[in-house]
């Protein structure tokens, strides 16, 4: 009998290829990746799967409304789970157009797409950005109101509106994972924890934005995809589940421990790496602190995260220690000329 096909987009990305690789092990699915490959894919984070029967790659854009119902109707894809997005809140600064374009309408394409072909599971892969900066608040419940701070945030907010309208008009099967910052190997260096990483090993400074006290919750990736298989299997149909470990942890704290780790792998002087931060501009409209309740993820799912942040570092920072090849080959002349646009011209680094 053939195997169920399940439809992953965006999974040439940082938590897609994740999730590829962890469906595939943990399930006997057939697993459709269909992406763009914009800057923020590589094919080479899923190299060890290709030769997988059960694994097929489809280049294409999630707003191409023909290419999509074609897949469906060729692939009938049991589930969707919608990766694809631009996710880089400073690019959505610079340049709000692909976010409105990939998350949104994206989004309604995948969403028409599901519903005529009748999914038995759309999982929407969201954010805790969608409830905007919780600074002084309490943390947030899936029923909070929506208040996206940028325009990156505001376009997975209406994302999730069309998954709820969807499900409530036409009662399309759709679930909603609101997930904290993750981290981990081959995620791209224009986030955080690996730009860090990248900049100290070249022996750069470290940007910091505005004051350096803006709080996260890191998820260690694995978590993650651990969590969205939950959701995607047994979550309630319509239902929002936030997904974070409850740790929260400023910026710069986040860093110290990045160097201290660095200065333990490498048998260096933690103040050479210390040193470097390098105190720059604010980001506009940035978000001082995101918080969210697991309660109910943890209730009804029984999830937990299995990783904390120490030992996610440590898995993160060995990585990239050993696969600079690969983060130098990611960082490449686009991303050059797109650092220089933020840090340099807008952000007034040096
Ligand atoms: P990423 O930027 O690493 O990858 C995005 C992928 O989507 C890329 O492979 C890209 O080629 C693909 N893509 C972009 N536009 C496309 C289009 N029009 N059609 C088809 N494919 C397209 O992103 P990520 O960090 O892995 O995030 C994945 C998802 O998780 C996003 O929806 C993001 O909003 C959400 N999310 C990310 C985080 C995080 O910390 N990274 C946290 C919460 C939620
Ligand atoms: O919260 C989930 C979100 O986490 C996801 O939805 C986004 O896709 C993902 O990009 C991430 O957004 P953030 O803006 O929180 O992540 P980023 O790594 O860009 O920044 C983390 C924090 O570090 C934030 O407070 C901004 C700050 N920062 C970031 C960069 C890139 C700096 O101080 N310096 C930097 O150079």
């Amino acid at each position: 009998m053939e195997q169920r096909a399940v439809l992953v987009t965006g999974g040439c990305g940082f938590i897609g290829s994740h999730f590829v690789r962890y469906l595939l092990r943990e399930r006997s699915w057939r697993v459709v990746n269909l992406d763009k490959l914009t800057y923020a894919a590589d094919l080479a984070r899923l190299s060890d799967v290709t030769s997988d029967p059960r694994y097929q790659f489809v280049r294409g854009d999630v707003t191409d409304a023909e290419l999509v119902g074609e897949l469906f109707r060729r692939e009938r894809p049991w589930a969707v789970i919608n990766f694809a997005a631009e996710s880089h809140v400073d690019r959505s600064i610079l340049d709000p157009a692909p976010f409105l374009e990939t998350n949104v309408r994206g989004v309604y394409t995948l969403l028409e797409a599901a519903r005529r072909h009748q999914v038995e599971r759309f999982l929407q892969v969201s954010t805790d950005e969608v409830y905007g900066d919780v600074e002084g608040l309490p943390p947030r419940v899936e029923e909070d109101p929506l208040q996206p701070s940028s325009p990156y945030a505001a376009s997975k907010a209406s994302a999730d509106l069309l998954c709820l309208a969807y499900r409530r008009t036409y009662g399309l099967p759709t679930l909603i994972a609101r997930s904290s910052n993750n981290y981990g190997p081959y995620q791209h260096p224009e986030k955080l924890i690996p730009l860090a990483i990248r900049n100290l090993l070249k022996g750069d400074a470290v940007p910091v934005y505005g004051d350096g006290r803006q709080v996260r919750d890191w998820l260690f990736v694995e978590d993650n995809c651990r969590a969205l298989l939950e959701v995607l299997e047994r979550g309630r149909v319509g239902g929002v589940y936030n997904v974070a470990t409850g740790v929260r942890t400023s910026n710069l704290e986040l860093l110290r421990r990045i160097c201290m780790v660095l200065a333990e792998e490498l048998a260096a002087d933690p103040n050479s790496f210390l040193s470097r931060m390098e105190f720059v501009r604010d980001r506009p409209g940035h978000d001082r602190a995101y918080a969210v309740s697991v309660e109910r993820i943890r209730n009804e799912l029984g999830w937990r995260p299995s990783v904390d942040l120490q030992e996610g570092l440590r898995r993160t920072v060995r990585w990239f220690i050993g696969n600079r090849a690969w983060l130098e080959r990611t960082a490449d002349d686009s991303y050059r000329a797109y650092y220089e646009a933020v840090y340099v011209q807008q952000w007034g680094m040096p």
